[in-house]
């Protein structure tokens, strides 16, 4: 008989429920602790920290280890997962972990602010030299790595402007030259695009967003192959980086109904989109599924589908009449993440060092799981008053 190979919808129903972690419980209980204690100190002497095994809070309990069990079981190829207190700590604990002075690193220019804020200010401080590229250079990402190279950090779709990446391409250009590659995958997920099997070292969620999926909690997560997990984990720790039980739970419990969730954040994404497509105010609406988004062949190419986030251009709207267009929106909070259940709306402006944004005057919506009619609705009312 052949062996069957888990769907996706089982792999998140059954990641991380090993019996001797959760008794006969169906949940893993939320294991809160600080101090593990041992019978003598011989045993508190013997063994090294590692998942799985109960040492020191920050090494984690049942909790944590199931967590970072199902989000690596989700990467076909993945080693191990480290959780890090929010996503950008998973992002700049990851590049601590594999940079070290007088390297430089290739950052796309679409990438998320913070991201590039760190590269620009302590990465910059350590004598690790960051330089942009553009987001869809593809291949061509050759003609930028130099001997000195260490790292490739992609972002697909892009913050704010959402180009595709072709990943693929990229990500065998770095491997020719043994460079390193991370993805920020939050966006996406495993679940639209696996970022291992599309040739990527390690992948990074804020799991803050659809992971948690109910904007109660921060949390990251790094998941890498064998040559470079341990790596990770040993620097997470060595940062001191520790997430709450509580949080670790929620996450998990997030995680569960991630599948549908994303369906349903597709499917009204889609059709807010499509709506918005039609309206005379709007230049283009960049949305990955949509032929206005740069590097949608590619999204057709390499994804699964799309979720809850996307941007649109206000035409011929200054700044005022942008934030005036948020402010009378009724059933969209005001606010900074995304990926939970609710719908959000926000004036954006895109950031460029070595390319060109696609557009401006942009706002960016999450659409939440709220009946999508009634957010077209919302929207026409605003259109209207402008
Ligand atoms: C693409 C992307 N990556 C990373 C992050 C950082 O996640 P966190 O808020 O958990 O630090 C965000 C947050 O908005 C994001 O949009």
């Amino acid at each position: 008989m052949t062996e069957r190979k888990p769907g996706i919808g089982t792999k998140l129903v059954e990641g991380g429920r090993r019996k001797e972690w959760r008794g006969r419980l169906v949940t893993p209980p939320v294991e809160r602790a600080s101090t593990i204690l041992f019978d003598s100190v011989a045993d508190l002497e013997n063994g090294t920290p590692r998942l799985g095994e109960y040492r020191y809070g920050l090494q984690g309990t049942a909790t944590h280890w199931a967590l970072s069990e199902a989000l690596t079981q989700l990467e076909q190829g993945a080693a191990g997962t480290a959780l890090f207190s929010s996503g950008l700590s998973a992002i700049t604990g990851t590049l601590l972990a594999l940079l070290s002075p007088g390297d430089e690193l290739l950052v796309t220019d679409s990438v998320y602010g913070p991201t590039r804020r760190f590269c620009d200010t302590i990465l910059k401080r350590f004598g690790i030299v960051t330089t942009y590229y553009a987001p869809l250079i593809g291949a061509d990402i050759a003609d930028l790595i130099t001997e000195r190279t260490r790292a490739i950090i992609l972002e697909s779709p892009g913050s704010h402007t959402m180009e595709i990446q072709d990943v693929p391409a990229i990500c065998a250009a770095a491997a020719d030259r043994d460079v390193v590659t991370v993805i920020d995958n939050t966006w996406a997920t495993p679940l639209f695009f696996p970022a291992l099997s599309a040739g990527v070292d390690i992948t990074i969620l804020a799991a803050t967003k659809y992971v948690a999926g109910h904007a109660d909690l921060l949390l990251g997560t790094a998941t890498a192959t064998a040559k470079y997990f341990t790596r990770i984990q040993r620097t997470a720790w060595d940062l001191g980086h520790a997430v709450s039980a509580d949080d670790a739970w929620l996450a998990l419990r997030g995680l569960r109904t991630m599948a549908v969730r994303l369906k349903q954040h597709q499917e009204n994404a889609l059709t807010v989109a499509g709506w918005l497509k039609q309206q005379p105010r709007v230049g283009q609406v960049l949305h990955p599924a949509l032929a206005d988004c740069p590097g949608h062949e590619l999204w057709s190419r390499d994804f699964k589908g799309s979720s809850g986030l996307f941007s649109f251009e206000l035409t011929g709207a200054n700044d005022a009449e942008r934030a005036a267009f948020v402010d009378r929106l009724d059933m969209f909070g005001i606010g900074y993440s995304w990926g939970g259940y609710e719908s959000l709306a926000l004036p954006v402006n895109p950031i460029r060092t070595a390319s060109t944004a696609p557009a401006d005057n942009l706002i960016r919506l999450h659409i939440g799981l709220e009946d999508p009619d009634d957010l077209i609705a919302d929207l026409a009312a605003s259109f209207a008053a402008m």
